[in-house]
């Protein structure tokens, strides 16, 4: 029987989809699994199913030897992968996009209410015992409905976005690589704008892109001195595609009015970051995911990405699917 194993404790509905056909080892303490048994573990296995806190490197691959044929990631996000070294070892890598699509907006949509509206502060400030009376001046903040919202990379989740942007009467800009037609374009209600033409005339920046070369560090002291001094920054995508020390400084100079991120770099964030200390920054845990049938989705999908591939059957969502062409 060919064997798996999950570094992490997932939805039990994945682990059973994968122990029915598989011999499956699941990594169980509540801890992201250290790099070196890690590397002990994945020797001999024909299948590893990885989160994002697992590199998928050379090293990685080296150690799990010749059987290995399919590394899933239960993310959509597959940074954490050196895609060319399971190409050139003829390995299926896979993520999980689609399944987490719109739980994704609706929390970047949250973060960016709580960003503008003082939420978490407010709660804090209540919590410390602080609320006296009602205050006129309290926790002044930006209105969400007919203001303009910018949307950086155009992908499954900044459309989603842009979906509950209109809901809220919001005015639609956004950028991307590649500009939509102008019918794509008219029935989302969306506008294009170049990067700094965007940030100018946003009063929320969310940002939606890939991490790569190209989008490592887009949002630089540069990029913040372009946005209004009003604007809200939000980013539930990856970390490093924002400058943490330029974001740090934007926001305690008051070159931006606030931030609220899922994730960080580095992430986790450290509990004494200054970033934390901040009062207009809001962080999360990276949970823009998290609901339970989105997770369950998640982990179901790399199950059946791993047993796809091991009965010789297609994946479902290969991210280097020139491996399976010679298959
Ligand atoms: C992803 O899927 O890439 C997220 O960051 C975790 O859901």
């Amino acid at each position: 029987m060919a064997r798996v194993f999950v570094t992490r404790q997932i939805a039990p509905e994945a682990v059973e989809m994968l122990r029915a056909k598989l011999d499956v080892k699941v990594w169980d303490e509540d801890r992201a699994i250290p790099r070196d048994v890690l590397v002990r573990e994945v020797a001999g296995v024909d299948g590893l199913l990885s989160l994002l806190t697992e590199r998928v490197d050379d090293e990685l691959l080296e150690a799990a030897g010749r059987g290995l044929r399919v590394v899933a990631n239960m993310a959509v996000g597959f940074d954490n992968f050196d895609v060319p070294a399971l190409t050139r070892r003829g390995i299926v890598g896979t993520n999980t996009p689609g399944v987490l699509t719109e739980t994704t907006a609706d929390f970047a949509f949250a973060l960016m209410m709580a960003a503008s509206r003082y939420v978490v502060q407010g709660v804090e400030y209540a919590r410390a015992g602080k609320w006296q009376t009602w205050e006129p001046n309290l926790f002044i903040g930006q209105d969400i409905h007919h203001t303009t919202v910018g949307i950086v990379g155009f992908g499954r989740i900044g459309i989603e976005f842009a979906k509950r942007a209109r809901g809220f009467d919001m005015r639609v800009l956004y950028h991307d690589v590649y500009r939509r037609d102008a019918e794509f374009e008219r029935q989302h209600g969306i506008e294009y704008r170049e990067l700094d033409d965007l940030l100018a005339e946003s009063d929320h920046v969310t940002v939606h892109v890939d991490l790569n070369p190209d989008t490592r560090k887009l949002f630089n002291a540069e990029r913040f001195r372009k946005m209004k001094r009003s604007a809200y920054l939000i980013n539930a995508a990856r970390g490093p595609i924002v400058d943490t020390e330029a974001l740090y400084q934007a926001l305690k100079n008051g070159e931006i009015a606030g931030a609220a991120l899922d994730v960080t770099d580095p992430e986790p964030l450290p509990a004494d970051h200054p970033l934390l200390q901040l009062e207009n920054c809001v962080v999360c845990p990276h949970i823009a995911s998290a609901s339970i049938r989105t997770r369950t989705d998640m982990a179901k999908l790399a199950a059946e990405n791993i047993v796809n591939v091991l009965e010789g059957n297609m994946p479902l969502t290969p991210v280097n699917p020139e491996v399976l062409e010679n298959k």
